[in-house]
């Protein structure tokens, strides 16, 4: 199987997997299983990613995992995990950082992420985190859910530039403003929800476009965000799909074919998070 192709992060000694595990609502011994699935892929290439309710358990995982093979180490994982927008607060940033290291077993994160501006208390809590990174807790810190005036605010306030933005972005919901904005600010883009959780699978034209070409509509929806320059991180407790939905990278579309995939545009929005970017700063900041 081809590699997982890498991103630079303007932080951090690490470049990004331009593919990872979605771990959200992944619970117990699914979520275990699709730990597993995933981690002992391409050195160096893996991203776990997890969701702040399951972190002991992606921690169990991870370090069960570690400990019964001796090929892959800590630092070839790259693990992501983020803060709660109810944990808002530069003062209770550095203690939650710790309090995820706790439960993730492990004695940093690759990439931490503000999940999103809704909290309020913005600035501060970023200012917060960036100094769980100084302490190396973290080795790069990203938002979520940001819009573009929002960045465009944050920036302005002198902080350093986030390594990456982690938005609803699929097929149907392409952001394109949003991220050339990221894009021209060296920010990387991370797709959340880039099969767009599965809702549209067999009502739209996405499902004759796989026909034609013999492939599934999720390796599409993942070949559209990787063709995009963005990371996809498809969630799946299913060890086969996590594993089919690594076909991804067999393939090869043609500019006409991948041109229609950019027609399939309709401003779809799959999850309740994405209405964050919208928040106008002064209720944010
Ligand atoms: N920052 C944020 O606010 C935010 C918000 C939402 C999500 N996220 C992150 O983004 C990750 C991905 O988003 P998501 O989980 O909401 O949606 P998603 O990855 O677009 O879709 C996941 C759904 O698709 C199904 N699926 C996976 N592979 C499939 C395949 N090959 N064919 C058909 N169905 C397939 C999964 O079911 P099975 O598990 O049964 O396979 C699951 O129901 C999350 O896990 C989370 O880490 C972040």
């Amino acid at each position: 199987m081809a590699a997982i192709r890498s991103l630079p992060l303007s932080q951090g000694p690490k470049p990004i997997p331009t593919f990872g595990l979605g771990t959200f609502r992944a619970e117990g011994n699914d979520c275990h299983e699709s730990c597993l699935a995933a981690l002992p892929r391409p050195m160096a290439d893996n991203l776990c990613r997890r969701e702040i309710e399951n972190e002991d358990q992606v921690g169990t995982s991870i370090e069960a995992f570690l400990a019964e093979q001796t090929e892959v180490t800590r630092d070839d994982l790259f693990i992501v995990t983020k803060l709660h927008w109810d944990s808002h607060g530069g003062d209770k940033a550095v203690a939650k950082v710790e309090e995820s290291l706790k439960k993730l077993k492990l004695a940093y994160v690759d990439l931490f992420l503000m999940h999103s501006p809704k909290g309020n208390k913005v600035v501060e809590t970023y200012k917060g985190l960036l100094e769980a990174k100084a302490r190396g807790l973290i080795r790069a810190l990203g938002v979520s859910n940001f819009g573009k005036e929002q960045l465009i605010e944050l920036l302005a306030t002198g902080v350093e530039v986030p390594a990456v933005n982690q938005i609803e972005l699929h097929v149907w919901n392409q952001q394109r403003d949003l991220t050339y904005f990221c894009q021209q600010k060296n920010i990387v883009v991370m797709a959340f929800c880039p099969l767009a959780r599965g809702d549209k699978f067999g009502k739209t034209r996405l499902t004759a476009i796989a026909e034609r070409l013999g492939t599934s509509e999720a390796t599409l929806c993942n070949y559209w965000v990787l063709k995009s320059g963005f990371v996809t991180i498809p969630k799946s407790v299913k060890p086969s799909r996590i594993t089919g939905n690594l076909e991804v990278l067999e393939i090869r579309l043609s500019a006409n074919d991948v041109a229609e995939l950019d027609t399939l545009e309709e401003a779809f929005e799959c999850s309740l998070a994405v209405a964050a970017q919208r928040i106008p700063w002064s209720e944010v900041a």
